[in-house]
């Protein structure tokens, strides 16, 4: 069996910045309100000709070039993404196209907010075989085309972005995935979901104006299940593998909200310092609020090889996961 190592890491938001007190413009909120309740400052919203996709190209590439590879030896593409292109084909293979990376297998994943740290265990499980070398993973949304702007419980909360990481197939002695556990529970689906414009209820003209076209959530019911399941993943995940809590050099944990990740910062017992949160500059970016943070935290040059890193994630679905590296 092979290991696992991840070898470049690389992130793109657009370039449009759009403010607490600019949103307070259009909709009955105040910047007070949402840093209060949320820690989000600022969201980057992307351009009218930015699909996900284009988010992912820049991300994809400065991960290329961070691993020192070509688009060409990327034998594998997962997108995880609740915001694809179009329905189909999958946004893999759409990047492939658009970054030339004409001998991977692409296919896109869909596990809401966890669905980087599901796309990393698909990954990985596929270079373990050793049949693939090199693997291209990215956590991308355009979250402001699946909201509706005129709702401040949930328009206040999403932003756009991809990250990325490149994944490469090494030694068994040079392993750096310790482990990682993955979890849903399907019987809260109406909790946090997009009631229309799929098979079950496809758009019609009659349902044009329907709030159901968008993102619905429950939040407080969603905050409270989200701080259980990422506080116990994360017990779980280390235990597994004979760590503690106070072996965790970094814990990057999904960036929905600063309340979410604080409380399960004080359920595990870990000190702050060494949660790493961005939340504020990007608000919540679903699938790519990981891999963007990861990015951030490897080029600051913080994150150090051989230390322990934590991420754990919740989202629609619901779905959950950790995951453990010796980085
Ligand atoms: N601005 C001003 N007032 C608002 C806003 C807003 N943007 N949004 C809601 N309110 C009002 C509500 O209408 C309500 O008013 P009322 O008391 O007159 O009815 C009041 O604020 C309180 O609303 P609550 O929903 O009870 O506020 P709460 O303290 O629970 O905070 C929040 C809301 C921030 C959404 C919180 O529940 C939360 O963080 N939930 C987690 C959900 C989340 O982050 N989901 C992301 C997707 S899932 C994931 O990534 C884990």
């Amino acid at each position: 069996m092979k290991g696992i190592k991840i070898i470049g890491t690389g992130k793109y938001a657009p370039e449009n910045i759009v403010t607490n007190e600019e949103l307070a413009k259009t909709v009955d909120t105040s910047h007070e309100w949402i840093v209060t309740r949320t820690g989000i400052q600022q969201r980057h919203i992307a351009a009218k000709d930015q699909a996900t996709s284009d988010l992912c190209v820049p991300a994809a590439q400065n991960a290329l070039e961070n691993a020192g590879i070509t688009a060409e030896d990327v034998d594998l593409i997962i997108v995880a993404t609740l915001s694809p292109d179009k329905p189909f084909p999958n946004t893999a293979t759409i990047l492939q196209r658009k970054i030339g990376a004409s001998n991977a297998a692409c296919f896109s994943i869909e596990a809401a907010c966890t669905g980087f740290v599901y796309a990393m265990e698909v990954a990985s499980s596929m270079l373990r075989c050793g049949s693939y070398k090199y693997a291209l993973v990215i956590g991308a949304e355009t979250l402001s085309s699946q909201v509706n702007w005129s709702d401040r419980n949930t328009c206040v909360l999403f932003g756009d972005g991809a990250g990325a990481a490149i994944l490469e197939s090494v030694d068994e002695k040079d392993n750096t995935l310790l482990n990682s556990i993955l979890a849903s529970d399907g019987t809260h689906e109406e909790l946090l979901h997009t009631a229309i414009g799929g098979s079950a209820t496809p758009y019609t003209i009659e349902n044009a104006n329907d709030p159901g076209r968008y993102l619905q959530m429950q939040g407080r019911e969603v905050f409270k299940l989200a701080v259980t399941n990422m506080a116990n993943s994360v017990k779980k995940a280390l235990e597994e593998v004979n760590l503690s809590v106070d072996d965790i050099d970094w814990l990057i944990p999904h960036q929905a909200n600063v309340r979410i990740i604080t409380a399960v910062g004080d359920k595990i017992g870990i000190s702050s310092e060494k949660v790493f949160i961005n939340v504020q500059k990007y608000g919540n970016t679903s699938a790519a609020t990981i891999p963007i943070a990861l990015d951030e935290l490897a080029r600051s040059g913080e994150l150090k090889r051989g230390q322990i890193l934590v991420f754990v994630a919740f989202g629609g679905g619901f779905t959950w996961g950790a995951t453990v590296l010796k980085y």
